[in-house]
């Protein structure tokens, strides 16, 4: 007997999974950029593509990546993109500043090798512009210089550089964190200064998307509020939300898991509430996407942000064990985004390798590579990318603290089938759950990702110690779907005709 009742809505799509809710980060702050995904061209003894680890562009090309932003974070606000044109012999050495982190920064990473990196695994490049140190001219010229179809000293400059074709990149963050590590603005003073900036920036090219920086309620509204008559200047408000309130990385206790879980949960609310002011300050008159264009979870360990008594690991690098917890977070959130994904234009997981909450980590100097339990959960979503988000209906089954059932799911069609993603959040007890609405499908194939104890994590000597493995579906179209999933568990299966 099912304890679970799960119907798929098929009569209420909510609308499309836009591949950018895939979206990735990749900051220069610690391992992530250099050493983590850039080896460099010239004396690399790591297999590489144009200086990019070959292995990670190949675990990368497989999650898939959709979209990738970069180059900060905290970074961007210092970064000048000249610093990383030309000759990588000839470029300038700068003190690379992120987070409290200051490091040599030979500028070999720069804008040619960032969107070769994106072509090379299939994403959307997503920059982010510098307002802390930077000016509305130097951000205009890195646009110009990016996508101007038109003969100009700085497009031919671009030539000269190796790219006679413009790059074409839609996404441009007016800053980041500009309440924060980006400037310390108050939300009216940085509002003027981003009026500023976007004006200028649409000169240059009115088909650039721009994202201004957001914060919570207070700051968005204000944020608008200042704006006034100009919210055309305005694709997308980015946000940010770390979980951090689940403890000790690994040795977390049970209310610490559910307290992360639950955190991971709350960021749907919190989009929720974003989009509500967007839609005062709009009066639905005009589309402006929520950027939700870092998330994750952020571990003390990795730094100690404030929170609780646990001290960070010295020296602070950003690096943080990734477990089979850490994955069902994601995939709590995920289901929040497709629930949202009418008013969320993008989310990026912060970061795309070795840093924070990160689906794959290499060895120092080019050791070896392995994935964590949370590129596996966002594998196992590949099949809602693009397709249509379903209502899901839970019913009955054990409840976890708080009182929220604890089975949930995801579903999606994509014209040849419908997928479905299961989360059993329940630390200790199993869920047998029977699947209903998904019409006339002949075919079910589920892969389940889980593990002894949500402590667990795969290691560069262990690396598939969580990993997904085949999911038995039981029953038919006419007496119906069942499947049994054991606790801190999740599970996609695709039904077809
Ligand atoms: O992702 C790490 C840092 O977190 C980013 O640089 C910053 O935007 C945020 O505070």
């Amino acid at each position: 007997m099912a304890d679970t009742t799960i119907r798929i809505r098929t009569d209420a799509p909510i609308g499309t999974i836009s591949p950018r809710l895939y979206g990735h980060f990749a900051e220069h702050l610690g391992r992530c950029c250099y050493d983590g995904l850039w080896v460099g061209t010239s004396d690399s003894a790591v297999s590489h593509d144009a200086g990019f680890r070959t292995d990670v562009l190949d675990a990368l090309r497989a999650l898939p990546v959709p979209l990738l932003r970069w180059p900060g974070g905290c970074y961007a606000d210092h970064c000048h993109w000249r610093d990383g044109i030309g000759p990588p012999e000839a470029r300038p050495r700068r003190l690379g500043m992120s987070c409290g982190l200051t490091v040599e920064d030979d500028n070999t990473l720069g804008t040619h090798e960032f969107l070769r990196l994106c072509a090379l695994i299939g994403a959307e490049p997503y920059l982010a512009g510098n307002v802390g140190t930077g000016t509305p001219q130097e951000l205009c010229d890195w646009l110009e210089y990016c996508n101007s179809q038109l003969d100009t000293t700085l497009t031919r400059e671009r030539a000269a550089n190796g790219a006679g074709e413009p790059f074409g990149v839609r996404l441009w963050g007016v800053g980041n964190e500009n309440w924060g590590c980006g400037g310390n603005y108050d939300a009216a003073t940085y509002a003027r200064e981003y009026r500023r900036y976007a004006t200028m920036l649409r000169h240059v090219d009115p088909s650039a998307e721009l994202v201004a920086c957001g914060l919570e309620d207070e700051w968005n509204s204000t944020f608008f509020e200042t704006l006034g008559n100009r919210l055309d200047l305005v694709d997308h408000l980015s946000i940010h939300d770390y979980w951090s309130a689940g403890g000790p990385e690994r040795d977390f206790t049970g209310d610490d898991y559910y307290t992360l879980l639950a955190q991971a949960d709350a960021t749907e609310a919190f989009v929720q509430r974003t989009a509500a002011i967007i839609a005062r300050a709009t009066g639905g008159q005009r589309r402006i996407g929520i950027a939700l264009d870092e998330w994750g979870v952020w571990h003390p360990e990795a730094r100690r942000n404030g929170w609780g008594a646990i001290p960070g690991r010295r020296p602070i690098t950003y690096e943080q064990a990734g477990t089979l917890r850490d994955a069902l977070a994601a995939a709590i959130a995920l289901e929040g985004f497709h629930r949202q994904c009418t008013v969320l234009s993008m989310a990026n997981l912060a970061q795309i390798v070795n840093v924070l909450h990160a689906p794959v980590m290499t060895e120092q100097d080019g050791g070896r590579m392995w994935v964590t339990p949370t590129y596996h959960v966002l594998h196992l979503h590949a099949p809602h990318i693009g397709a249509t988000a379903l209502r899901v209906v839970v019913d009955g089954g054990a409840t976890i603290p708080g009182g929220a059932a604890a089975v949930s799911g995801t579903a999606s069609t994509d014209g040849t089938g419908i997928a479905i993603t299961l989360i059993n959040r329940h630390l200790t007890e199993g869920a047998t759950i029977a699947l209903s609405g998904i019409g006339n499908a002949a075919f079910a194939e589920g892969h389940l990702l889980t593990a002894a104890n949500p402590r667990e994590q795969n290691s560069p000597d262990d690396p598939d110690h969580v990993a997904p493995v085949p999911f038995p579906v039981n029953g038919n179209s006419s007496d119906g779907w069942r499947v049994e999933l054991p606790p801190h568990a999740l599970a996609t299966v695709r039904y077809t005709a």
